[in-house]
């Protein structure tokens, strides 16, 4: 086992913030975790499971043992009378994913292309795009208890999902993981590393539209039945014509989530901003976006330091040092713009925006 000391993280958070891991093990196999668990000196450290990078902010120099998870392997499992099961490694690219399972012919994962990060970030908070949450494509996975070295499967139910949420956003309250007993496991943050996740992708699969810009491409395009295909292509021109390529321009994509409100606290905001953008969900609670809040108080564009609002997309913060002097925002700098954009939506709307980024 190689116990990596002092180890830049610029590479490895899509903000491309500067800092060090203190200390980084890869984790490429269960057997890598067995052997860090079977370190008393590793096994008694915190412990911080990265994947991509791309839903991280770094505020200064990573002092709990960093877990880089890069576990590998890509395989159609089974098939069931209707669905495709297909289970990718957690260090796999979220990408790279989705284009080979379109590329064997299993659709399903279209929507959601061009998402960084990796398949073992994905359920954490239940990535999402164009209609698609990746709960809805979800069948299982295997993670292991970073206590005990047990590895135990969870179902949809027991991942607790919601928006842009899991069971693994939120801290364990037991001691033991209830696994495989039907039971909603505990809080998993920083308990459990994902090792594997399975998808249960549709064999009479139908195409997922809807949303606005997507049907503006078909109406380009002429199309009125696309396949999964043309839906990737779609959602990866529209995905790179308004959020920067973190390859480029660091950023960890929707810094705040979409807030939601009740139907009352919506009308009183209507009548303020009639403009204001809100979709009403099923519960009759309306979801309002953020980009738009924000946008409307004046953010887009502005910085604070080397951290920045998107031009293009208010809900993104960009870090904008990147290729200049190789510095680029500190993390600090990223949180206190994060907090003024806050406190200017709070005052104007009394909505408290939540970030999705974790702030380390
Ligand atoms: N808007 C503005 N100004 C802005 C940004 C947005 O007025 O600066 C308006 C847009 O015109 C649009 C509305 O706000 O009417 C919503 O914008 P958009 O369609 O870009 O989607 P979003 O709600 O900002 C969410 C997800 C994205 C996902 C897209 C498409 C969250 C937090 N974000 O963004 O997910 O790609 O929908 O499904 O739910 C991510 O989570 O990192 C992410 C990129």
């Amino acid at each position: 086992m190689l116990v990596e000391k002092n180890v830049p993280l610029q590479p490895f958070n899509t903000f491309h913030i500067v800092a060090k891991a203190q200390t980084l093990v890869r984790i490429a196999s269960e057997q890598d975790l067995l052997n860090v668990l079977a370190d008393p000196l590793l096994a008694a450290m915190p412990k911080f499971v990265l994947g991509g990078g791309s839903n991280i902010v770094l505020t200064g120099d990573v002092k709990p043992l960093v877990l880089k998870v890069e576990i590998a392997g890509r395989r159609l499992l089974h098939s069931t009378e209707r669905h495709h099961i297909v289970e990718a490694g957690a260090g796999e690219g979220w990408h790279g994913f989705v284009a080979w399972t379109l590329e064997r012919g299993y659709a399903g994962l279209e929507n959601m292309a061009l998402i960084p990060g990796t398949v073992g970030a994905s359920p954490v908070q239940n990535v999402g795009a164009y209609g698609v949450e990746l709960q809805d494509r979800f069948d299982s996975l295997d993670a292991m208890d970073m206590q005990t070295g047990a590895v135990f499967t969870l179902n949809a139910a027991q991942c607790a999902f919601g928006y842009r949420d899991s069971v693994f956003k939120h801290a364990s309250s037991g001691t033991h993981i209830p696994a495989n007993t039907g039971h909603q496991a505990v809080g998993l943050k920083n308990r459990a590393l994902i090792l594997r996740v399975r998808f249960a992708l549709p064999k009479q699969w139908k195409p997922v539209l809807g949303y606005a810009d997507i049907e503006k491409k078909m109406a380009a395009d002429g199309v009125s039945e696309p396949t999964a295909q043309q839906i990737f292509d779609w959602v990866c021109a529209i995905r790179r014509a308004k959020l920067p390529d973190p390859d480029v321009i660091g950023n960890a994509g929707s810094f705040f989530k979409n807030p939601t409100v009740s139907t009352e606290q919506c009308a009183d905001i209507i009548a303020r901003d009639p403009k204001v953008v809100h979709y009403r969900l099923a519960d009759g609670s309306v979801k309002l976006a953020a980009g738009w809040l924000i946008d409307s108080c004046g953010w887009r564009g502005k910085s604070v330091g080397q951290a920045g609002v998107y031009e293009k997309q208010a809900l993104v913060l960009v870090n904008r040092g990147v290729g200049s002097n190789g510095q680029g925002a500190t993390g600090g700098e990223v949180m206190t713009l994060a907090r003024a954009i806050q406190t200017s939506v709070y005052e104007r709307f009394g909505i408290l925006l939540e970030p999705e980024p974790a702030v380390l």
